[in-house]
C-alpha cells in the first residue's frame, strides 16, 4: 500500500544481487520499513546486525546505528541511504571533554547512551539503549561512581529508577523528543480523556510524569499491542505509527506536536528515502568507514552491555 512498486523491486534485487540485509528502525518511513527484514528499536537492531551472516547491511537509521553494526561487522560492507542522518544526541556530546573527564576521574564509570558517536563509545566502559539503560546502571555495583551521557532526559528517568546519587549526567538532548511540551501533552489528554499516555524516555520529566508507560520505541508498540485500552497518546517520533497499526490493529494513536518542528518527525531519520536506499545498495556508498583501533575500542563496551540480561 505504502510502496512504490518499481523502487521497491529495484531494491530487492539489489538486496538478492548484495547478499544484503535490510535493517530498519521504527522510525524509518512506512515505504521503507515495507521492504525491511527486521524492523526494531535501537537493541533490538544492533542484536540483529551481531547475528547477520551475509556481505552488506544496508541500515535504514541514523549514522551512529549504522556505526554499531559495523562495529559488530568490521568485514562486512554497511551502508546508510543518506550520510547526513545524524541525531542532535551525538552532536551534543563531543569526545574531547570526554576523554578529559576519564583522565580526571578514573574511578568513575562511563555509561554512554549509544546515541553517541564512535570516538565516544570508544571512551566508555558500558553501552545502553533507551530499552536496557536501568538494567545497565542496575548491573553496576550499587557505590559505583557514574557519568551518564549524553541525553539528560534519559539520564534522570534512570536516576530516579535506579535511586543512583552518585552519577552525573551530560547535558545533551534530543531535538524531538526534548521539545514536546507537557503542556501540549495536557491538552492531548483533554481532547482524548480514554487514552493512556506513552513516552520515550528521552522526553522532559514534566511529560514522563504524565506518562501511564515508558519505554522504548519497541517497547512501546509492545505495551500498545498487549494493553487492554484502545487509545494511546504517543509520545515519541511518529514513524512508530506505521509499527504501532501492524502490532495493534484497530487501535488509535495520537501525536503530539513539538516546539522543534510544529511535528513529530526526527529530521534526520527521514532524511533516508527509497530512492536513496536503492542508490546505497547499488554503488554501495555512503559506506560506513572506521579504523580497526576505533572499532576494537567501541566493541568491548558493546560487547559488555550485550551481555547484561
Ligand atoms: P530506541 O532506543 O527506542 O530505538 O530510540 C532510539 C532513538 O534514537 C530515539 O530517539
Ligand atoms: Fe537522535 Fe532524537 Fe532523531 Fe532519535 S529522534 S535519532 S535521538 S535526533
Amino acid at each position: 500500500m505504502f510502496t512504490a512498486p518499481a523502487i521497491a523491486d529495484e531494491i530487492l534485487d539489489l538486496k538478492k544481487e548484495r547478499n544484503a540485509i535490510l535493517l530498519a528502525h521504527h522510525y524509518q518511513a512506512p515505504e521503507i520499513q515495507e521492504l525491511a527484514d527486521v524492523i526494531g528499536d535501537s537493541l533490538e537492531l544492533a542484536r540483529a546486525a551481531r547475528k547477520f551472516s551475509g556481505d552488506v547491511i544496508a541500515f535504514c537509521g541514523v549514522w551512529f546505528m549504522a556505526e554499531t553494526a559495523k562495529v559488530l561487522n568490521p568485514d562486512r560492507i554497511v551502508v546508510v541511504p543518506d550520510r547526513e542522518a545524524g541525531c542532535s544526541l551525538v552532536d551534543s556530546c563531543p569526545a574531547a571533554p570526554i576523554r578529559e573527564f576519564r583522565r580526571a576521574h578514573p574511578d568513575y564509570t562511563i555509561v554512554s547512551y549509544i546515541n553517541t558517536s564512535i570516538e565516544v563509545k570508544a571512551e566508555s566502559d558500558i553501552l545502553c539503549t533507551s530499552r536496557n539503560a536501568v538494567r545497565i546502571v542496575n548491573s553496576l555495583p550499587p557505590e559505583q561512581p557514574i557519568l551518564f551521557l549524553p541525553d539528560r532526559n534519559l539520564g534522570g528517568y534512570v536516576r530516579r529508577q535506579t535511586g543512583r546519587e552518585n552519577m552525573k549526567i551530560w547535558q545533551g538532548a534530543c531535538v524531538v523528543h526534548d521539545t514536546f511540551p507537557a503542556r501540549r501533552l495536557v491538552e492531548a489528554r483533554l481532547d482524548h480523556p480514554d487514552a493512556l499516555v506513552v513516552a520515550h524516555p528521552e522526553c522532559p520529566e514534566s511529560v514522563l510524569a504524565l506518562a501511564d508507560f515508558v519505554g522504548s520505541t519497541s517497547a512501546i508498540i509492545e505495551y500498545c499491542a498487549a494493553s487492554g485500552a484502545h487509545e494511546f497518546i504517543v509520545m515519541t517520533e511518529s514513524g512508530v505509527h506505521h509499527s504501532l497499526h501492524r502490532a495493534a490493529p484497530g487501535k488509535r494513536f495520537h501525536f503530539v506536536a513539538n516546539e522543534h518542528c510544529n511535528c513529530s518527525e526526527c529530521p534526520y531519520m527521514k532524511l533516508n528515502t527509497l530512492e536513496k536506499l536503492r542508490d546505497a545498495l547499488d554503488t554501495l556508498a555512503p559506506r560506513v568507514e572506521l579504523s580497526g583501533e576505533i572499532m576494537a575500542r567501541a566493541l568491548a563496551p558493546l560487547e559488555r552491555m550485550l551481555a547484561v540480561k
